[in-house]
């Protein structure tokens, strides 16, 4: 250890600072149980890293074009996806990736107004559910709200998909205006899947604003 370190981590731990084995400070008192136990300590280091992911992560629409993804990446993002949870493990959501410059041209043209949006992207992936799959055990409706579970899921996976691509680096535009006809002109997606959202990976041109959300104790009650 040179002086300068040395004397550093002297002055830590003066002030009552020690750190931990994961590269955290933690205060040295009795009352951080971080502080002397490592598995408690990486814990934190992974829920910072968690909450670093979800607050950089925005909807962009304006994507750099110097910087391209790989299919190999957007695999990777997709394995993910196909890890989020579902009715009995189900997994009715599907998706179908424009990564060629000639299916891209093609999907922005159903995105309407989105179109503009979209300069620069490296993929357009469309998510779908299959229908009578989450909600329906043997092929019969077991709750009442039936499909509307494939959507749940379908959206759960999507999740999963913005989250492992902004931790890739990447960013993301999920849409939902979109012409889902015209999504089916250009791929095979059969007639028992309903189409869903279109979500956009690239990689951000600026840093985006955060919308403002509600107030927490609005949607959250505890009783
Ligand atoms: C289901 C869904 C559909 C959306 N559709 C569009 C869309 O068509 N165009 C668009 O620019 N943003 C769309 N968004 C993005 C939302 O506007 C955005 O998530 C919201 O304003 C919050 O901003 P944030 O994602 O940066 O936190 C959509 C988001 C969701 C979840």
């Amino acid at each position: 250890m040179g002086r300068i370190t040395k004397i550093f981590a002297a002055l830590v731990i003066c002030l009552g600072f020690v750190a931990c084995n994961c590269g955290q400070k933690c205060r040295s008192g009795k009352d951080d149980k971080c502080c002397q136990d490592a598995e408690c300590c990486q814990a934190k280091a992974r829920a910072a890293a968690f909450d670093e992911i979800v607050a950089s992560r925005r909807s962009v629409r304006g994507y750099d074009a110097s910087k391209t993804i790989s299919e190999a990446e957007v695999r990777e993002v997709l394995a993910a996806a196909q890890e989020a949870p579902s009715w009995i493990n189900y997994e009715p959501a599907k998706y179908y990736v424009a990564m060629s410059p000639e299916k891209i041209a093609a999907v922005k043209e159903a995105l309407g107004r989105n179109k503009d949006r979209l300069e620069g992207v490296s993929a357009l992936i469309v998510s779908a559910f299959e229908q009578s799959k989450s909600g329906f055990v043997d092929g019969k409706i077991v709750d009442p709200i039936g499909d509307q579970w494939g959507a749940h899921d379908c959206g759960l996976s999507v999740a999963f998909l913005i989250l492992k691509a902004r931790s890739m680096g990447f960013d993301t535009l999920i849409m939902g205006g979109r012409d889902a006809d015209a999504l089916r002109a250009i791929f095979p997606i059969p007639e028992n899947e309903t189409v869903m959202a279109v979500i956009a990976l690239g990689y951000r041109k600026d840093d985006p604003q955060r919308p403002e959300r509600r107030p927490f104790d609005e949607v959250v009650k505890f009783f």
